[in-house]
């Protein structure tokens, strides 16, 4: 049995750098909750999201055939992204880096350049590369799924339970079924707090690509949520309304800048000492 959260993101913030360290906090904190893996799945229209890419190829040995970044002891890091659509909605994506290479050369515009696909060009461009796609937070207010279309939405590979709307399962369950669609979950975390307070269970003896999609797709997979899960958002949140504000104060000419520079530097410190 392997537990996994299937949506976590590597940066605190779309604009923000990437800096490998939120990755080793994300699995400080998995282990911690007994997690055996997490999907690192950047939104592709994100600052330099092949960069994420080609500094965790630095820290961790990716495996390609898998589609996993080897984390110590066994952990596992999936490779995968978040894909923004025309309709206003969002879609998990999960496949080998090669497979999200493909993705983003076989829409009519690449989304790692802003491009947002109307559905059923997301949909048919993830089949051709052979990836796995589910529908994120789907009844999250502005971004609800059903914009695309209800019927539409049994091309999916899945539906999710997201972290973030943990009110909201009941209904994503309901129409799940409704659609014929297994569920997964994942923590929609930005900061290692949020990691984990939802996982997808199952039962597979390895993580990879391969066999998490098909455990998925067979409905063989479980959400399991820590009870803690809405105080783990608020402080998340918390987080990164104070980190985007220094951010901006540190961009600002003059001393004030330079000393509000110092704070984000502190600021990190102590998120990290707190994991
Ligand atoms: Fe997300």
């Amino acid at each position: 049995m392997k537990r996994i959260d299937l949506h976590t993101h590597a940066k605190l913030s779309k604009t923000f750098p990437f800096a490998p360290r939120a990755v080793w906090q994300f699995i400080a904190r998995s282990k911690r909750l007994g997690l055996d893996g997490v999907a690192l799945v950047e939104h592709l229209h994100a600052v330099d999201y092949w960069g994420i890419h080609e500094a965790l190829r630095r820290e961790f040995r990716y495996r390609d055939a898998d589609g996993v970044y080897e984390g110590p002891d066994g952990f596992r890091l999936l490779s995968g992204a978040e894909l923004s659509i025309l309709e206003g909605c969002d879609l998990i994506v999960l496949g080998t880096v090669r497979q999200l290479q493909a993705l983003d050369a076989a829409l009519a515009e690449p989304p790692t350049g802003g491009y947002r696909p109307p559905f059923d060009e997301a949909i048919a461009a993830v089949r051709r590369v052979g990836g796995f796609v589910a529908g994120a937070h789907m009844f999250r207010p502005g971004k609800e799924l059903a914009k695309v279309g209800l019927p539409r939405l049994a091309a999916l590979d899945a539906l999710e339970f997201n972290g973030k709307d943990f009110t909201m399962d009941d209904r994503v369950s309901a129409e799940a079924t409704r659609l014929g669609l297994p569920i997964m979950g994942g923590s929609d975390a930005h900061f290692w707090a949020q990691v984990g307070i939802k996982a997808t269970v199952l039962p597979i003896g390895e993580i990879t690509q391969a066999s998490v999609a098909s455990a998925i797709r067979d409905g063989l997979a479980s959400v399991a949520s820590q009870p803690y899960g809405p105080l783990a958002v608020q402080i998340s949140g918390a987080y990164k309304r104070i980190a985007k504000t220094q951010r901006a104060r540190a961009a600002l000419p003059g001393a004030h800048a330079r000393s509000s520079s110092r704070a984000v530097a502190g600021l990190s410190e102590v998120a990290g000492q707190a994991r």
